[in-house]
């Protein structure tokens, strides 16, 4: 088990950081890489959840290289369609290697996937679009096996809440399936968009938007090429450091248009932030005010993934903001260990609660994250504690951020990591 130590800072963060490619794009372009004859994957982030995707791959017959930021997954002689139920108690995006190993194998099983514990997370709507698109399935507590030995069928998907996941399952069965497909109120996040390109530049004909159209290829595709998009959620992570510390950064690779409801409320908090093409100025006064509310909501409002990281931001700044969380139902788990560090958060609900900002420094404590985006708000807190904090629960942090202590000791943060 691995802890960070953060030092505390003497000085506002300064300097360049370059944006990684993006976990929540790389993993699902990793599981569709499955229908390819082949894929080259550049941009592709070094990340824990990569390396457990990389494993999925190679049990079930693929081989999986990197050169620097270049991966190549390539079919051996054999593929199997089964994930080994270790593999997928590792992360949340095992469910998506699904949909492709049924593609590829006529028949694929995974077990109940593990990842962050943000709430009860199930994968009924994974389902429901395999066997809306004729898959047959069975599932009990721990197990999902699926079977369509002669294909898929295309077909209207009506999701009844957007799900970034089981858009996702919908595109890659659907590339592959005969005969055309529409998805009716899909997750519209970037990730997907980048998912759709990867496909395309295999062969596959989708159509990205409001409704996802997408006309079967009736078999496996060609070969892919593609470039992962940059990771917003990283990119927000290192805009609240600048910010929490009244810091100036430069990020390159990263775009701007795919975080904007988080760059208003910098703005609106008294951030100066200029954008050019894949780069994100950012300059903040010591001084910043809360927002007043927040809400996370499905792209291209308030992403989730960014909540603990703000929330880490309004406990030192001025002002009261009242937080709620839409999408999970369970995502708080930072607030006790924020408060630990003095922070003044009071809980409302599950899903609401109201943070009055110190306008002043945290206390130096050990703290543990519970998940991933905990971690990262963890550390941003340390930033702002005299004396620096302990993060244990480090492991969680490697799977979303890479080369974090590299990319942040370059913008002046004395940041360790030890197991
Ligand atoms: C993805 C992201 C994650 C992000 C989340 C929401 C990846 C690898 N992970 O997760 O970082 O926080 O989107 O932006 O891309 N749901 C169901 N049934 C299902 C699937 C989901 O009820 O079958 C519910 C979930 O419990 C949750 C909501 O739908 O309440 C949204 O989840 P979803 O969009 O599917 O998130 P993930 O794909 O798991």
């Amino acid at each position: 088990m691995g802890y960070f130590t953060v030092s505390g800072l003497d000085m506002p963060v300064s300097g360049e950081v370059r944006i990684s490619g993006a976990k929540n794009a790389a993993l699902p372009e990793l599981a569709a890489a499955v229908l390819c004859e082949g894929a080259a994957l550049d941009n592709c982030p070094r990340l824990s959840d990569i390396e457990t995707a990389a494993k999925i791959l190679e049990n079930a017959g693929f081989s999986f290289e990197r050169a620097g930021g270049c991966v190549s997954v390539l079919p051996r002689e054999n593929q199997n369609g089964c994930v080994p139920e270790e593999l997928c108690g590792k992360m949340r995006s095992s469910i998506l290697f699904l949909a492709p190993l049924l593609c590829r194998c006529g028949e694929a099983a995974v077990y109940m996937p593990g990842g962050c514990c943000l709430g009860a997370r199930p994968v009924d709507l994974h389902i429901y679009v395999l066997e809306t698109l004729g898959a047959k399935i069975s599932a009990d507590n721990c197990k999902i096996t699926a079977s369509a030995p002669n294909g898929l069928n295309g077909a209207e998907i009506d999701l009844p809440i957007p799900s970034v996941g089981a858009t996702e399952t919908a595109v890659m069965a659907a590339a592959c399936a005969s005969g055309e497909s529409v998805i009716k109120n899909p997750a519209m996040e970037p990730e997907i968009e980048d998912l759709c390109r990867f496909l395309n530049s295999a062969g596959a004909d989708t159509v990205f938007g409001r409704e996802i159209k997408i006309r079967g290829k009736n078999g496996l595709l060609e070969r892919a090429q593609h470039s992962v998009m940059p990771d917003r959620i990283e990119a927000g992570t290192y805009l609240a450091a600048a910010a929490i510390t009244g810091g100036e950064l430069y990020l390159k690779n990263a775009e701007q248009r795919h975080i904007l409801p988080f760059i208003k409320i910098l703005e609106n908090m008294g951030c100066i932030i200029k954008s050019r093409s894949q780069s994100i100025y950012i300059d903040a006064p010591g001084c910043l005010y809360s927002p007043g509310l927040v809400e996370t909501a499905p792209y291209p409002e308030f992403p989730t993934d960014l909540q603990p990281q703000l929330t880490a931001l309004l406990a030192v700044k001025r002002g009261k903001c009242t937080v709620r969380e839409n999408i999970f139902e369970s995502r708080l788990g930072h607030i006790p260990q924020l408060r630990k560090m003095g922070a003044d958060i009071e809980i409302h609900d599950e899903r609401t609660f109201t943070v009055r900002g110190l306008d002043g420094p945290l206390k130096s404590e050990s703290v543990r994250a519970t998940d991933l985006r905990c971690g990262a708000a963890l550390i941003l807190a340390g930033l702002a504690a005299k004396n620096g904090n302990r993060v244990e629960g480090g492991e969680y942090i490697l799977r979303g951020y890479e080369d974090i202590c590299k990319k942040m000791s370059l913008i002046g943060i004395k940041i360790k990591y030890s197991t």
